[in-house]
């Protein structure tokens, strides 16, 4: 059989999973609270943090930058500890990290939840209170669990056998009793993308509860009397709408912990059900409250006790999306608007803006949604089909693929990205050498740089090259004077 396959192999050139909205929306002015953080809103014509406009925000720290709104953290925070009173909120730090919401989630009752000696290293420094911290990873380094017992780190959660008779002579050689998880995998198939669901059997993580490993990992722990077993983990994914798929790892949690009970005669006081809750990116993601999704898990919890005649233990999570998530956005320059013909005559502008790829790959690597707006004007013009794009050298380098703008949106314009809390800066880069953004925290009309936009200097910073003697023996002019 003959094929006459594409020189670059088999999957260039598929088209782009692309839902073209082909309706616009009769209004391209309107902030969907649902999407927006609480104190964003028009300022006059501008889009607006916490009374700050855009062009000031943009005038004053640069592009492209990550704009905070503090109030709206600090009430997300809130509402979470408050709907999971009894049991501990730990703010999943991969979301985003740095000393000031480290310490502002940490005086709001949150502890945290790190996963390498880097988001240990932040919330030290944050002076967060180190019981109050919990350490995640598959394959924490041997330095990372010796920096996580000797700091004092409330909970460890373990990953694999492994790393079970690692900590255990850790804890020996430092003499403390560690306090410990089992993260379990409870064989969910959450409805998220594939790249971030993590409870389905064939994937890295934790230990499988139907092949028996769970339970194996528990007699380890309980074995090793340096290791206090104080409950069981479950992460089932992220960016998850429905709750019955947490309602299931809940009920095979609980199942587990009964068994445990049997064996070994132990009733463990604490289970942590992970984060994953989903925020809202586009008009119809339909998140529910903390509160609902705390109810109803509370309820399935003590539903299972009940019939196991297990105490119900405390009931924590590990969220982090729902906490930074919408609290964020993205100020962005438009460079260019370049009009592409579509076939079918269809007319696409490509808004080029002063980032991209590098500050936000959500877009190119689970092919995320967003929701994006002119934000230093209204315009009048009629609605044009538009994807904004950033400024790296590839046509995967996509921020919102698919949105209305108006037709007469100009170079100088400011776009406004909502909802960039999570994963955005976290997974930020310095591809095409851009040095990473800002981020600028608004409270009461006031900004304040929280981090600051790295520069060419710092860029350069590790690139060592060579040392002197070895340049001039590798240069083909080496030695030769003038
Ligand atoms: N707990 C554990 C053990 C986790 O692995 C995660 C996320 C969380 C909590 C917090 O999940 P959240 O509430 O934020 O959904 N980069 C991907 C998300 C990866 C999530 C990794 N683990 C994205 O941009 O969608």
């Amino acid at each position: 059989m003959s094929h006459s396959a594409h020189p670059a192999g088999p999957s260039h050139g598929y088209p782009l999973p692309t839902v073209e909205p082909v309706i616009a929306p009769p209004d391209l002015t309107v902030l969907n609270p649902r999407i927006w953080s609480a104190n964003v809103g028009r300022q006059g014509s501008e889009v607006a943090v916490a009374g700050l406009p855009a062009s000031q925000l943009a005038a004053e720290h640069g592009t492209p930058l990550f704009v905070l709104d503090t109030e709206d953290l600090r009430q997300r925070a809130r509402t979470y500890a408050t709907a999971f009173t009894g049991g501990d909120v730990y703010y999943a730090g991969k979301a985003f990290l740095c000393t000031t919401v480290a310490r502002l989630l940490a005086e709001e009752g949150l502890g945290i939840d790190v996963c390498t000696s880097g988001e240990l290293a932040v919330a030290l420094r944050a002076g967060v209170d180190p019981q109050r911290l919990a350490l995640h990873g598959n394959n924490k380094s041997v330095a990372e669990l010796r920096l996580a017992v000797e700091s004092g780190v409330g909970r460890i959660v373990l990953d694999s056998h492994t790393e079970i008779d690692r900590l255990a002579q850790l804890a020996a050689e430092a003499g403390v009793r560690q306090r410990v998880l089992i993260r379990v995998t409870v064989g969910v198939e959450a409805h998220t993308h594939a790249f971030i669901a993590t409870a389905h059997e064939d994937q890295k993580f934790g230990f499988s509860l139907a092949a028996g490993q769970a339970a194996a990992a528990a007699a380890r722990v309980v074995g090793h009397p340096q290791l206090e077993l104080v409950g069981l983990h479950s992460h089932i994914g992220s960016q998850i709408f429905d709750t019955g798929g947490f309602e299931v790892a809940a009920h095979r949690v609980v199942g587990l912990l009964a068994k445990i009970r049997d064996e070994h005669g132990l009733e463990l006081p604490e289970i942590d059900l992970g984060g994953g809750q989903g925020i809202a990116y586009v008009d119809g993601d339909d998140p529910q409250p903390a509160a609902e999704v705390a109810a109803r898990l509370r309820k399935i919890v003590e539903r299972e006790c009940e019939m196991a005649g297990l105490a119900v233990p405390r009931l924590s999570v590990e969220p982090g999306r729902a906490i930074i998530g919408p609290s964020m956005l993205t100020l962005y320059e438009v460079g260019t608007v370049k009009p592409v013909v579509l076939d079918g005559g269809t007319v696409r502008n490509y808004v080029s803006v002063d980032g991209g790829m590098s500050d936000n790959i959500r877009t190119a690597l689970y092919a995320a949604d967003y929701t994006v707006v002119l934000a230093n004007r209204i315009s009048d013009a009629p609605p044009q089909l538009s994807r904004v794009v950033g400024k790296h050298c590839e046509s995967g380098d996509i921020v919102v693929r698919d949105c209305w703008l108006p037709a007469d949106l100009a170079p100088g314009d400011l776009l406004a990205v909502a909802a960039t809390g999570a994963y955005c800066f976290a997974m930020s880069s310095n591809y095409n050498r851009i040095p990473r953004p800002p981020v600028v925290a608004v409270t009461g009309s006031r900004s304040e740089v929280i981090v600051r936009r790295e520069t060419l200097e710092q860029l350069m910073a590790n690139d060592v090259g060579w040392s002197a003697a070895d340049q001039l023996a590798a240069s083909p002019v080496g030695g030769v004077d003038g």
